[in-house]
């Protein structure tokens, strides 16, 4: 099955009221890799969370729609059982229930009644992922996310994705707080699953995990909007140069941080 296209346009989105995602509009074909760059606060986190569907976020107006078919009329398991998948910007703990369980359930939640993963399989695939991750095989038997490090949450989720196998990963900041060799193990995850059936839109601030995982696609936001798209090259320019050759070109005024646009 190739890689799921998903298509957004006009997408609004509020939160508790405001307006924080104004008109947005992306494509993203089967198994392409695109980057979204863009200062801070201006609704990356909020694009993700929405399109996953957090129910703090309100769709006031536009579509997404997964390989024809409308996501926000999906409940969340729906979305996730339909290929989609978010890596955190801040991973959540959970407390009481083990990194394992959590992915054995994540896993057969996503599979139909009946055709669960057996627990050899499962443990086999578990252990070869951390191996893979250079994840420190204990890490199965603590508490989801409890008392890891920021590193060690970044490199978890990677993990959910290597054992869940989305095929559209949105994967939000992944590359903050990791060290530099856990950089290369973490883009060599991702790279791993790279291929026409996995798509994947990764939110970064730094052209540095571009280095590893080479984007088709890279895109500005701003003010909840999408506002320029390019190649590769765009996030060179970016690191270079900053944002405000993009903010003069659209006319676009600063903002303060917190301050309604
Ligand atoms: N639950 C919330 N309640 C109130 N405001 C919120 C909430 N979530 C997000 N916002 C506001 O929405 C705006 C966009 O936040 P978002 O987290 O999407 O930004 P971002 O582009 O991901 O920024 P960063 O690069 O810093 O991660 C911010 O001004 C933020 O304060
Ligand atoms: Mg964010």
């Amino acid at each position: 099955m190739a890689g799921s296209t998903l298509k957004i346009e006009n997408l609004h989105v509020e939160i508790d009221g405001s307006e924080i995602i104004k008109g947005l509009d992306l494509e993203i074909n089967g198994g392409e890799i695109h980057a979204i760059m863009g200062p801070n606060g201006t609704g990356k986190s909020t694009l993700a969370s929405a399109i996953m569907g957090h129910p703090r976020y309100d769709i006031t107006k536009g579509s997404v729609y997964l390989d024809g078919k409308d996501v926000l009329e999906m409940e969340v398991d729906e979305r996730a059982h339909a290929g989609m998948f978010l890596a955190m910007q801040y991973p959540s703990e959970i407390s009481g229930v083990t990194n394992s369980d959590f992915m054995r359930s994540a896993i057969n939640a996503n599979r139909e009644e009946g055709d669960e993963i057996s627990l050899m399989k499962f443990i086999r695939k578990m252990d070869n992922k951390m191996d893979e991750l250079e994840i420190d095989q204990s890490f199965a038997q603590r508490y989801l996310n409890e008392g890891f490090s920021g590193g060690e949450k970044k490199r978890n989720e990677i993990l959910q994705l290597l054992m869940l196998e989305p095929r559209l990963a949105i994967l939000d900041e992944i590359d903050s707080g990791l060290d530099i060799d856990a950089l290369k193990v973490v883009s060599k995850g991702i790279n791993s699953v790279k291929g026409p059936e996995f798509g994947c839109l990764i939110i970064t601030h730094y052209q540095r995990l571009l280095n590893y995982i080479t984007p088709d696609k890279v895109h500005v936001m701003m003010q909840g909007r999408v506002v320029k798209s390019g190649g590769a090259e765009l996030a060179e320019r970016l690191e270079n140069e900053g944002y405000d050759w993009i903010k003069a070109e659209l006319g676009i005024e600063d903002e303060k941080v917190g301050e309604e646009a």
